[in-house]
């Protein structure tokens, strides 16, 4: 054990499995805070933000990337991993920011991108000059096919081919993203060592863990076969323009990778903790990625963030993640992200008593629950106009989706027109309407959508075990979900119409919506309207 790693945990927050029940929040870092009015959040912004994420009752910050890169994909293209992208700050900086954190009681978790490097990393720029060179192997190299053209029909993220031939050494490379995102060759042993030493070198400077990037793709299949058609009914979890993600990902050698990182993770204190982006379509295909308690610690549930926003799908859900993964798995409650867009668009159309009732399901389902900056105020997604979108990869509308700038808009502090974010005219992406939904209001309002998620993190507090709970369905009637987790019966009205809860609950510890009038029957639930209770 490196047992010059830092320390910064404060000594209530237990050492062992700490992620189990914690409350995680995804800090897309250059939309948080501007320090120096360049328009771009910043790390000494967020540091001057930190007493935000502390009251609110966060563990643990995942930041965006925050290494060097081009920003081809903002970040996802990184040139070192060693670094702190000048932009955003300095080591320094990030240094300071895991120590402040400390001090508050919250860890720093960095996100990690292992399975591609930016084209310009040195790596690649080596790889380029020739057949012979070191890093030649570091990525996936190919001929063209028997019939002339790329090797097989694998697409990128864009729909394109996802190869691209490089004249001068006459072999096509692989990008599972962008041209300018090169895949790394995992078949190769140094890039396996390469990547132990990154580990090492964040974890010993205090970083708390990674939040790993398309966690289930580093591996592709060794002979490079076509994928095959997606099938009948499959999802964007499944594949894309119309082929299964059979090949050119989803290779079982992946785990070997999470076992030796886990053993890694392990020989820190606190043990250091691996979030994938395990973008799989079913709890049984994500139940590997937890081993036997010795790959990730915790693996995004992407079946929940793709659910619909009614009882029947989210609670076959919760059923399907408890049933099938591994009983020591901690699950992830999470609906935003960066690039899927935030729920309170997705799933509530902004409606306040629908997001309530979000927050209320992934704050008492067992497991790590995932904010995402802005969740906490029922921050929609904003419309970005075509001339002012930044994200390259999803511009004008890309094979049909939305633009995934809607969901990296700047965070509303205040209701002025720069949000409290900036100094700066211009923004690096436009807020919206800041006065709809802001930080100063709500805070001032013991009714505000901030109020009740800090209620909901105080509460889910107070009720933890060491043990995860069970999740036990009660209830599954048109709209109404009931379920017992620990000492809880939570009961949730996802329909326009009122529902009447039958099982038995003891107090009410939270409602969402008006509290039910004198002389109303409690276990009456309004339309969109929920609660928690003590089981009784
Ligand atoms: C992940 C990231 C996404 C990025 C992609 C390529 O899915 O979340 O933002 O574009 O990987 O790195």
């Amino acid at each position: 054990m490196p047992d010059h790693a830092p320390e910064h945990a404060p000594d209530h927050v237990p050492d062992r499995r700490w992620w189990q029940g914690a409350v995680l929040y995804q800090l897309y870092v250059r939309s948080w805070q501007d320090s120096n009015g360049d328009g771009y959040g910043d790390l000494r912004g967020l540091l001057s933000r930190l007493d935000h994420l502390s009251w609110l009752g966060v563990d643990a910050i995942w930041l965006s990337p925050t290494m060097p890169s081009p920003d081809q994909d903002w970040g996802y293209d990184v040139s070192d991993y060693l670094g702190v992208h000048p932009e955003l700050g300095t080591l320094a900086d990030l240094d300071e920011l895991i120590g402040a954190a400390g001090a508050r009681g919250m860890r720093v978790l960095l996100d990690l991108v292992p399975n591609h490097t930016s084209s310009a990393h040195p790596w690649f720029a080596d790889a380029l000059t020739g057949k012979s060179a070191e890093h030649r192997d570091w990525y996936v190299w190919a001929g063209p096919s028997a019939g002339g053209g790329p090797p097989n029909n694998w697409r990128d993220f864009t729909g394109a081919p996802a190869w691209t031939w490089h004249e001068p050494t006459g072999q096509y490379y692989l990008h599972n993203f962008l041209p300018a995102q090169p895949d790394l060759n995992w078949w190769h042993p140094p890039v396996h060592e390469a990547f132990a030493e990154i580990l090492e070198f964040w974890f010993s400077r205090g970083v708390a863990g990674f939040r790993i990037d398309v966690a289930h793709g580093l591996y592709k299949d060794k002979l490079l076969r076509d994928n095959p058609p997606l099938e009948p009914g499959g999802t964007r979890l499944s594949g894309s323009y119309g082929l299964q993600a059979k090949y050119n990902m989803n290779q079982p050698e992946v785990h070997g990778v999470y076992r030796d990182w886990r053993a890694i993770a392990d020989q820190y204190r606190p043990p250091r903790l691996l979030l994938g982006e395990t973008w799989v379509s079913s709890a049984a295909a994500l139940a590997p990625f937890y081993g036997q308690d010795d790959e990730l610690q915790l693996g995004f549930n992407f079946p929940f963030v793709f659910a619909d926003f009614t009882a029947e799908s989210l609670a076959a859900v919760a059923a399907d993640t408890a049933a099938t993964l591994p009983a020591t798995a901690c699950p992830v409650w999470t609906a935003s992200n960066h690039d899927v867009g935030r729920f309170a668009s997705r799933w509530c159309e902004g409606d306040p008593r629908k997001i309530r009732l979000a927050l209320m399901i992934m704050a008492t389902l067992p497991g790590a629950f995932v904010l995402y900056y802005g969740d906490e105020i029922g921050l929609p997604d904003v419309a970005v106009r075509p001339e002012l979108e930044r994200d390259p990869m999803t511009a004008g509308g890309l094979g049909g989706q939305l633009s995934r700038d809607r969901a990296r808009t700047p965070m509303h502090w205040d209701a002025s027109p720069s949000g409290g974010f900036t100094g700066a005219s211009k923004p690096w992406l436009p807020l919206g309407d800041t006065a709809a939904s802001n930080v100063a209001a709500q805070r001032d309002d013991p009714e505000s959508i901030l109020a009740f998620t800090r209620d909901l993190i105080r509460l889910r507090k107070a009720q933890a075990t060491p043990d995860l709970a069970r999740y036990e369905q009660v209830t599954l009637d048109g709209g109404l979900w009931a379920y017992r987790v620990g000492p809880l019966l939570v009961a949730v009205n996802l329909a326009g119409i009122p529902a009447r809860l039958t099982s038995p609950a003891g107090e009410v510890l939270l409602r969402t919506g008006e509290p039910s009038p004198a002389g109303e029957d409690a276990t009456v639930l309004h339309p969109w309207q929920g609660l928690i209770a003590r089981a009784s």
